[in-house]
């Protein structure tokens, strides 16, 4: 994750001078909202994955917190942009973060000052090469995922991250590679990173975002790219049994970008047809060999 520059409240930093203080209110009480973006490497240069989509995202977040973020989402986007030139990379996974900082201590956060950073750095595929090509093991987490009266889901919050943090810990101690989590009602809401899809007699299912699941950019561009090629996708809550017996199931998100489901809770599920026409065209288009290329990738200006 080293990288050469840091982006820190408007300047680029050298990555060994990044410094915050120990009672940054957001490392004590989980005050931070953040993103996850991609930029992949095309003829045109780092082509970055619906970033205005992702600013908005971040921004809506900041919202629900009361932060006010002191940058226009230009400002935001052109940082992005900004940071990865620096840092001269042809595709990496870039992370902006705008946290409560060092000013009153005790759960009100409001007296905080607000900053913004955005690293970046090069990341492969988030479970792995072999998990793309053949799919991961998956488990029902025994922990439910936060409910919209606690801690809402559609925000991308730091602190919620603890509630991922326990599934994916669960998962990985067991012997699996992910955990997916229900919601409060016992229906699927999402893995700890990912949106989830079950591919049931050629449509897509996927929870509705009231299920408690992020809002996931992924997940909305794997429905636009299914429509595209005659595939449609069908929002509705889906039980723990149904994707055992799903014809393929698999997860969508900037890190695990499309990664079938091998199996869940030991039932074998396997890497279907549709999944496979599902990655070739998110693949074609984040590398700018697609139609959907043109609106899915943001350059910088003049690029
Ligand atoms: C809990 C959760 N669900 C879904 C996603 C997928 O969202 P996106 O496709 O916007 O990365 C993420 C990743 O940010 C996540 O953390």
């Amino acid at each position: 994750m080293q990288s050469e520059k840091i982006w820190f409240d408007g300047e680029l930093i050298d990555y060994e001078d990044m410094k915050v203080h120990v009672l940054t209110h957001a490392l004590h009480y989980g005050s931070g909202v953040f993103e996850g973006i991609r930029a992949y490497e095309t003829d045109r240069g780092p082509g970055v994955f619906h970033l205005s989509d992702h600013v908005a995202r971040l921004r809506r977040s900041a919202e629900q917190y009361f932060m006010q973020i002191p940058f226009s989402d230009e400002h935001i986007g052109e940082a992005i942009h900004e940071t990865i030139a620096a840092n001269k990379l042809p595709s990496c996974y870039i992370r902006p973060l705008v946290f409560r900082g060092a000013g009153e201590m005790g759960v009100n956060p409001l007296n905080c000052p607000v900053h913004t950073m955005i690293a970046v750095w090069k990341w492969g595929a988030y479970l792995g090469d072999e998990a793309i090509q053949n799919g991961i093991r998956c488990m029902i987490s025994s922990w439910r995922r936060i409910g919209p009266n606690m801690i809402p889901a559609t925000a991308k919050a730091s602190g919620q991250y603890l509630n991922s943090q326990l599934a994916k810990m669960e998962a990985l101690k067991h012997g699996y590679d992910e955990a997916i989590l229900l919601n409060e009602a016992g229906l699927i809401a999402d893995g700890s990173g990912e949106n989830v899809f079950a591919v049931m007699k050629g449509k897509l299912y996927t929870p509705p975002i009231s299920a408690s699941c992020l809002p996931g950019i992924t997940r909305h561009a794997v429905m636009e790219m299914a429509e595209t090629i005659g595939i449609e996708t069908v929002e509705r809550e889906l039980t723990r049994a149904e994707l055992y017996f799903a014809d393929e199931v698999f997860l969508t998100g900037t890190a695990a970008e499309v990664t079938p489901v091998a199996s869940l809770d030991d039932h074998h599920i396997g890497k279907g047809p549709i999944t496979q026409q599902i990655q070739d065209i998110f693949f074609a288009t984040v590398h700018g060999k697609h139609e959907l290329s043109k609106t899915y990738l943001e350059y910088p200006k003049g690029a």
